[in-house]
């Protein structure tokens, strides 16, 4: 069968041959026993219910085998053949522009290049989700193979519930991802409801088919690092960064870091993941002695170097001989993965990797005792330093809770917030006031063709746009704007594309309109081919999450989420291509609301209409919501966008006069 057809039958009608545990591949780790025996069979004949009675009873055994062995049913029989990758868009059968785009993007999210658990359908954050099992996937991709453009797909969680008559301006597809009824959304009843194949979690791009791989987190890195260092006045030049980990998210760092141009100190306990970095080119240096780590930090903020140093070890290690050689730290955060504190997320101080590993199985309350211990020598190292000037900020990696749990002295007195962190999050106090509040955030964009000089084409049109505005931009964004002219200058060389021909960068709402209208008018010129458009949710609209995106809302309001619901339902009715809304992303099942969308530009009028329309309101919302919550940045934003559109009328706030409190 070609690939089309295979598409095109969806569930297959006869049984294929069982497929062999691949163990070259990545493999999710075997999820908690959650289910009660009756459970079980409940799993059991919600997994059945996609395939005929007569294959129930051999389906039966084998499923039974997968959940008991892995915690979950993951059909692995019915992954199909064909190499898993992104097609030019011209590859895929059906009738619809906009459902092959979106089959497109789908199979670059479970690209193996692309996807940590390939096989267990998870994307990334370990459990980031483009579906649950194999019988999901083949029943969607047949839907979008099939479906017209006065159709929609609706996806609860994985699952294709079918195709519903709609029209040509409605989405393509809907997705929600992980919405349960509020009352049950702790991660045990993500562990239960998932290993019944009802719900799963979506992380932010997995679950809505946006992922390009390591692209968009060394870009927002770089932002970070870059504002983190005009933060405290100081040229990168010389400057030192410290932090840790050098994994999924984390491994971008060092590689920021030497973009940015200062020197950056990771550590990282785990002498594989080290050296794979360091293969990669994303680390410079490997060092394993404190003493000799102290000699080449000192030269290289002697000489001004942009250089990063993996020190293979605790980073508590590192904080500490730091202070005692009084090595000046002008930046410092943390990635280790705290949101995971128990099994793998951090390790403790004073023992071995591998002692830690058996000892996390073996005797994990111990384990946590240790991790518990060493956390409060990591905040009381930091303390040391801030004391001495350093800006520590978290990393929205959770450090600052568990550390606040283990009783770090991590926290102080707010006038009005209660208790609270002593140090900022990145998006509190970096992303939120100098990126968001502006509108500006993560737009991406795919080459739908496949074709590298595309890519290459798309660069260039973005540029172009980019230096037309900034010569009438106003002195609040134009910082912003010259970091993207310099990003997408340097993005070819910095060889950063993994899968899709793909591209990122930070725009607000202004800019992202531009640079889609000239992609759209490129490709009716036949430039180039079809682009998809989207972004990430981690955005100034998109998310609504305490702790990060949303954490410098100071109103009272950023525990609610009716920001991210408005902004799907909007963007679904203003013409994107797919939207997508999830509970869970980045910290936690129940701790975050996320969504996104996708839009293909195919260089017709239709295309044109929706894109003006769609991405004012998919920035706006968030920048009216952010105003009103009296962020200085975003009140300036607002107005200048209701003086650009006078359709626009935004509700303001006044202002108050503290000595009225007095
Ligand atoms: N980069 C971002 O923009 C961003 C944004 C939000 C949240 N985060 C958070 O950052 C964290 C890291 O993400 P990731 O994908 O890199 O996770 P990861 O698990 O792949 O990497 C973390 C690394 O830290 C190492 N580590 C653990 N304890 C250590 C210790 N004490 N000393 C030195 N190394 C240690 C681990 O070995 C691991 O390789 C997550 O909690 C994530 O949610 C990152």
């Amino acid at each position: 069968m070609t690939f089309k057809e295979q598409i095109q039958q969806g569930i297959p009608s006869q049984l294929p041959q069982p497929k062999l545990y691949e163990t070259n591949i990545n493999h999710a780790p075997k999820r908690k026993e959650i289910l009660t025996e009756e459970e079980k069979k409940l799993a059991l004949k919600n997994a059945l219910r996609y395939f005929e009675p007569q294959f129930h009873a051999e389906l039966i055994q084998e499923f039974r085998k997968e959940l008991d062995e892995y915690g979950r049913i993951y059909m692995y029989r019915f992954r199909p053949d064909y190499e898993m990758k992104a097609r030019p868009i011209s590859e895929y059968p059906g009738k619809s522009e906009q459902a092959k785009a979106i089959m497109l993007m789908i199979q670059n999210n479970l690209d193996y290049a692309v996807a940590q658990h390939p096989h267990e359908l998870i994307t990334y954050g370990g459990n980031g989700g483009v579906f649950s099992n194999w019988a999901q996937y083949l029943l969607t991709m047949k839907y979008l193979s099939e479906m017209t453009d006065e159709q929609t797909l609706v996806m609860y969680s994985g699952h294709p519930m079918g195709l519903f008559p709609s029209h040509k301006d409605a989405p393509r597809v809907v997705v929600t991802n992980g919405m349960v009824i509020p009352n049950y959304s702790k991660p045990d009843d993500w562990e239960k409801f998932n290993a019944l194949g009802v719900s799963q979690y979506g992380q932010m791009t997995a679950g809505s088919y946006m992922y390009i791989g390591p692209q968009g987190i060394v870009h927002g890195t770089t932002i970070t690092v870059l504002n983190a260092f005009r933060k405290i006045n100081k040229e990168p030049k010389g400057g030192l960064f410290v932090t840790s980990g050098l994994g999924g998210m984390s491994g971008a760092q060092p590689k920021a870091g030497n973009i940015a141009g200062c020197v950056t100190v990771c550590a990282e306990v785990n002498p594989k993941i080290t050296k794979i970095r360091h293969d990669q080119k994303w680390v410079n240096e490997i060092h394993e002695n404190l003493d000799e780590l102290v000699e080449r930090v000192k030269k290289a903020q002697e000489n001004k170097e942009s250089v990063s140093l993996a020190y293979l070890g605790n980073i508590v290690e590192v904080w500490e001989k730091f202070d005692q050689e009084n090595i000046r730290i002008d930046i410092g955060s943390d990635q280790t993965s705290l949101h995971n504190p128990w099994a793998g997320g951090y390790y403790p101080a004073g023992q071995s990797f591998e002692e830690s590993n058996i000892m996390m199985a073996e005797n994990p309350e111990l384990f946590k005792e240790k991790v518990q211990e060493t956390l409060k020598r990591h905040a009381a190292a930091i303390n040391k330093h801030t004391e001495k000037g350093t800006y520590f900020f978290d990393y929205g990696n959770a450090f600052l809770l568990e550390a606040s749990r283990a009783g770090a002295d991590v926290m102080s007195d707010h006038p009005t917030l209660g208790r609270e962190f002593k140090f900022p999050s990145y998006v509190q106090d970096i992303m939120g006031p100098m990126c968001f509040d502006y509108g500006f955030g993560p737009f991406r964009w795919v080459c739908a063709s496949g074709k590298p000089e595309d890519l290459q084409k798309t660069d260039e049109i973005a540029c172009q746009v980019l230096e037309e505005m900034i010569k009438n931009s106003p002195e609040e964004i134009q910082q912003q704007m010259k970091d993207n002219i310099q990003w997408i200058k340097g993005a070819q060389e910095n060889n950063l594309v993994v899968g899709s021909q793909a591209r990122i960068l930070y725009a607000d709402a202004e800019g992202r309109m531009k640079i889609a209208e000239a992609f759209n008018k490129a490709i009716a010129n036949g430039e180039i081919g079809a682009v998809v458009l989207g972004r990430d949710h981690h955005d100034v609209s998109g998310t609504d999450s305490p702790y990060r995106e949303t954490s410098n809302i100071y109103d009272g309001s950023r525990f609610t989420a009716d920001m991210a619901i408005h902004n799907v339902i909007g963007d679904s009715f203003r013409g994107a291509t797919w939207v997508s809304i999830h509970n869970g992303g980045g910290v936690g099942w129940g701790e975050v609301i996320n969504g996104g969308f996708g839009m293909l530009l195919d260089g017709s009028d239709d295309a044109d209409r929706r894109l003006k329309s769609m991405l004012f309101w998919d920035v706006n919302n968030g920048i009216s919501r952010r105003s009103w919550a009296r962020n200085e940045g975003a009140v300036f934003a607002i107005k200048r966008a209701m003086e650009a559109e006078p359709n626009l009328k935004v509700t303001l706030p006044n202002f108050v006069d503290e000595n009225l409190f007095d």
